[in-house]
Protein backbone atom coordinates (compact mmCIF):
# COMPACT_ATOMS: atom_id res chain seq x y z
CA UNK A 1 0.00 0.00 0.00
CA UNK A 2 1.32 4.02 -0.46
CA UNK A 3 2.07 5.79 2.25
CA UNK A 4 -0.69 7.71 3.60
CA UNK A 5 0.01 11.05 2.28
CA UNK A 6 -0.07 9.36 -1.35
CA UNK A 7 -3.58 8.29 -0.45
CA UNK A 8 -5.02 11.29 0.91
CA UNK A 9 -3.43 13.25 -2.68
CA UNK A 10 -5.50 10.68 -4.30
CA UNK A 11 -8.63 11.41 -2.57
CA UNK A 12 -7.90 15.12 -2.71
CA UNK A 13 -7.85 14.39 -6.70
CA UNK A 14 -10.84 12.26 -6.54
CA UNK A 15 -12.68 14.27 -4.97
CA UNK A 16 -11.56 17.38 -7.32
CA UNK A 17 -12.88 15.59 -9.92
CA UNK A 18 -16.36 14.79 -8.56
CA UNK A 19 -16.79 18.75 -7.77
CA UNK A 20 -15.47 19.41 -11.64
CA UNK A 21 -18.06 16.66 -12.98
CA UNK A 22 -20.96 17.97 -10.34
CA UNK A 23 -20.46 21.90 -12.19
CA UNK A 24 -20.06 20.53 -15.72
CA UNK A 25 -22.15 18.00 -16.18
CA UNK A 26 -26.25 17.99 -15.24
CA UNK A 27 -26.93 14.63 -16.53
CA UNK A 28 -25.03 12.71 -13.17
CA UNK A 29 -25.49 14.99 -11.11
CA UNK A 30 -27.74 12.83 -8.77
CA UNK A 31 -25.16 9.90 -8.99
CA UNK A 32 -22.25 12.45 -8.05
CA UNK A 33 -24.09 13.83 -5.36
CA UNK A 34 -24.54 10.51 -3.39
CA UNK A 35 -21.01 9.69 -4.12
CA UNK A 36 -19.83 13.12 -2.55
CA UNK A 37 -21.87 12.34 0.61
CA UNK A 38 -19.58 9.31 1.11
CA UNK A 39 -16.50 10.23 -0.25
CA UNK A 40 -16.16 13.87 1.71
CA UNK A 41 -16.61 12.97 4.75
CA UNK A 42 -15.43 9.92 4.72
CA UNK A 43 -12.36 11.60 4.08
CA UNK A 44 -11.86 14.08 6.38
CA UNK A 45 -12.83 11.84 8.81
CA UNK A 46 -10.27 9.16 8.50
CA UNK A 47 -7.91 11.97 8.24
CA UNK A 48 -9.17 12.86 11.46
CA UNK A 49 -8.73 9.58 13.17
CA UNK A 50 -5.05 9.08 11.87
CA UNK A 51 -2.94 12.07 10.17
CA UNK A 52 -4.36 14.37 12.27
CA UNK A 53 -4.28 12.42 15.09
CA UNK A 54 -0.68 12.06 14.86
CA UNK A 55 0.47 15.43 14.18
CA UNK A 56 -1.55 17.06 16.77
CA UNK A 57 1.18 17.08 19.14
CA UNK A 58 3.38 18.58 17.23
CA UNK A 59 1.80 20.87 14.79
CA UNK A 60 -1.29 21.84 17.37
CA UNK A 61 -1.65 25.25 15.02
CA UNK A 62 -1.39 23.15 11.92
CA UNK A 63 -4.03 20.89 12.97
CA UNK A 64 -6.35 23.16 14.95
CA UNK A 65 -6.55 25.04 11.53
CA UNK A 66 -7.19 22.17 9.46
CA UNK A 67 -9.90 20.81 11.92
CA UNK A 68 -11.68 23.54 11.96
CA UNK A 69 -11.90 24.07 8.01
CA UNK A 70 -13.25 20.28 8.05
CA UNK A 71 -15.71 21.47 10.18
CA UNK A 72 -16.57 24.98 7.85
CA UNK A 73 -16.94 22.57 5.18
CA UNK A 74 -19.34 19.88 7.01
CA UNK A 75 -21.84 22.52 7.68
CA UNK A 76 -21.45 23.60 3.93
CA UNK A 77 -22.07 20.67 2.97
CA UNK A 78 -25.21 19.86 5.24
CA UNK A 79 -26.25 23.37 3.77
CA UNK A 80 -25.15 22.24 0.18
CA UNK A 81 -27.11 18.46 0.52
CA UNK A 82 -30.26 20.44 1.96
CA UNK A 83 -31.22 22.52 -1.33
CA UNK A 84 -32.84 20.59 -4.31
CA UNK A 85 -31.20 19.65 -7.87
CA UNK A 86 -33.16 21.95 -9.80
CA UNK A 87 -33.21 24.53 -7.48
CA UNK A 88 -31.79 28.08 -8.31
CA UNK A 89 -29.49 28.32 -5.45
CA UNK A 90 -27.65 25.00 -5.83
CA UNK A 91 -25.11 26.41 -8.42
CA UNK A 92 -23.84 29.08 -5.88
CA UNK A 93 -23.63 26.73 -3.15
CA UNK A 94 -21.86 23.85 -5.42
CA UNK A 95 -19.17 26.77 -6.03
CA UNK A 96 -19.48 27.96 -2.27
CA UNK A 97 -18.34 24.26 -1.56
CA UNK A 98 -15.86 23.66 -4.23
CA UNK A 99 -13.87 27.47 -3.25
CA UNK A 100 -13.77 25.74 0.62
CA UNK A 101 -12.81 22.15 -0.53
CA UNK A 102 -10.36 23.18 -2.69
CA UNK A 103 -8.56 25.65 -0.52
CA UNK A 104 -8.66 23.43 2.18
CA UNK A 105 -7.02 20.75 0.23
CA UNK A 106 -4.06 23.13 -1.26
CA UNK A 107 -3.28 24.10 2.05
CA UNK A 108 -3.16 20.45 3.40
CA UNK A 109 -0.51 19.75 0.59
CA UNK A 110 1.14 23.15 0.97
CA UNK A 111 1.54 23.60 5.10
CA UNK A 112 0.39 19.76 6.36
CA UNK A 113 2.29 17.72 3.99
CA UNK A 114 5.33 19.32 4.62
CA UNK A 115 4.99 18.74 8.33
CA UNK A 116 4.17 15.54 8.03
CA UNK A 117 7.51 15.00 6.14
CA UNK A 118 9.31 16.69 8.32
CA UNK A 119 7.77 14.96 11.77
CA UNK A 120 7.26 11.09 10.78
CA UNK A 121 9.71 9.07 9.07
CA UNK A 122 8.93 6.83 5.99
CA UNK A 123 7.66 3.87 7.80
CA UNK A 124 4.83 5.98 10.09
CA UNK A 125 3.87 7.15 6.94
CA UNK A 126 3.71 3.57 5.55
CA UNK A 127 1.87 2.48 9.23
CA UNK A 128 -0.70 5.30 8.73
CA UNK A 129 -2.25 4.28 5.75
CA UNK A 130 -3.54 0.96 6.83
CA UNK A 131 -4.97 3.28 9.18
CA UNK A 132 -6.27 5.65 7.26
CA UNK A 133 -8.26 3.04 4.89
CA UNK A 134 -10.23 1.19 7.63
CA UNK A 135 -11.24 4.75 8.97
CA UNK A 136 -12.96 5.50 5.33
CA UNK A 137 -14.14 1.91 5.13
CA UNK A 138 -15.98 2.57 9.55
CA UNK A 139 -16.94 5.93 7.66
CA UNK A 140 -18.86 4.67 4.97
CA UNK A 141 -20.31 1.85 6.59
CA UNK A 142 -22.06 4.36 9.74
CA UNK A 143 -22.48 7.23 6.80
CA UNK A 144 -20.32 9.68 8.60
CA UNK A 145 -20.97 13.73 8.58
FE1 LIG B 1 -8.64 17.51 5.03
Amino acid sequence: MAQILELIRADHDFIRSLLDELAGNPETRDVRCITLRRELPGHMYAEEATLYARLRDVAPEEIRQSTSEHSNIRDMLARFEAIPLRDEAWMPALAELRDLVEAHFAAEEEVLFSRAEHYLSRSELFELSEGFELEKQKAAQFAVM
